[in-house]
């Protein structure tokens, strides 16, 4: 089994499968099927969850519990480099979290302390299978940095990130990552920009349409699960 996890955008292409709920340890979780294709939407049906409060660790169990050994996550972002412009996208090749959460599956409270190892978070064969699948060469080294949220970042904040190497900006990768290198899942990230992040080019902050976002959201999802199958 393989999986798919996703979130602005995916809402409106869920209709076309079967949805299923899977109970774990940490809470229950919805899911929808393509023949072995699982797919999560992390902010649940309808986005209700905000990044903060998405159950990062029922979502990764539960694919945990249908047998996944494999997983691209699909992730909205805010552009702060010309390297992914809005409406383009790549793969993320590393992340800086900026959010305080601590989040973890090895605490030390249900299960013992541990310290993972942050290297090869992001698998290259599985890389090159989703460039396969995309058709394309892809840039598999884009920065990505992690707020908390729901709030936006301020213009000194992302003039910040910039400084410190970050080519976009999200609010879930970090703490998805971190957790699925901490059950040794086999991972890939594509980030798609949705707009300039505050202060970049300057102007009122604007996001490209929620149809283009969906249309985006789809084709990253047809590409995940070609590159799956
Ligand atoms: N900031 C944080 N998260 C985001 C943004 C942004 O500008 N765009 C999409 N997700």
């Amino acid at each position: 089994m393989k999986a798919v996890i996703a979130g602005t955008g995916v809402d409106e292409v869920l209709s076309s499968f079967d949805e299923s709920t899977e109970e774990t340890y940490y809470g229950y979780v919805t899911y929808y099927r393509k023949d072995d294709v699982i797919i999560i939407p992390r902010h649940r049906k309808k986005h209700t969850d905000s990044p903060s409060m998405v159950n990062y660790k029922a979502n990764i169990s539960a694919l945990v519990s249908l047998g996944c050994k494999e997983v691209i996550g699909i992730y909205a972002v805010g552009s702060i480099t010309d390297r992914l412009p809005p409406s383009s996208f790549a793969l993320v090749g590393d992340f800086m979290d900026f959010s305080g959460r601590n989040i973890s599956f090895f605490n030390g409270e249900e299960n013992p302390l541990k310290h993972t190892c942050m290297d090869n978070v992001f698998d290259s064969e599985l890389n090159r299978k989703i460039m396969e699948a995309a058709g394309c060469v892809l840039a598999d080294d884009i920065v990505y940095v992690m707020t908390n949220g729901p709030r936006l970042e301020t213009a000194g904040e992302i003039r910040a990130f910039g400084r410190l190497g970050a080519d976009v900006v999200g609010m879930t990768l970090a703490t998805e990552a971190s957790l699925l290198k901490e059950l040794g899942l086999r991972y890939s990230a594509l980030a798609y920009s949705i707009n300039w992040a505050q202060g970049v080019k300057g102007g009122e902050l604007s996001f490209i349409s929620g149809c283009d976002t969906a249309k985006l959201c789809r084709h990253l999802l047809d590409t995940a699960i070609k590159a799956l199958s």
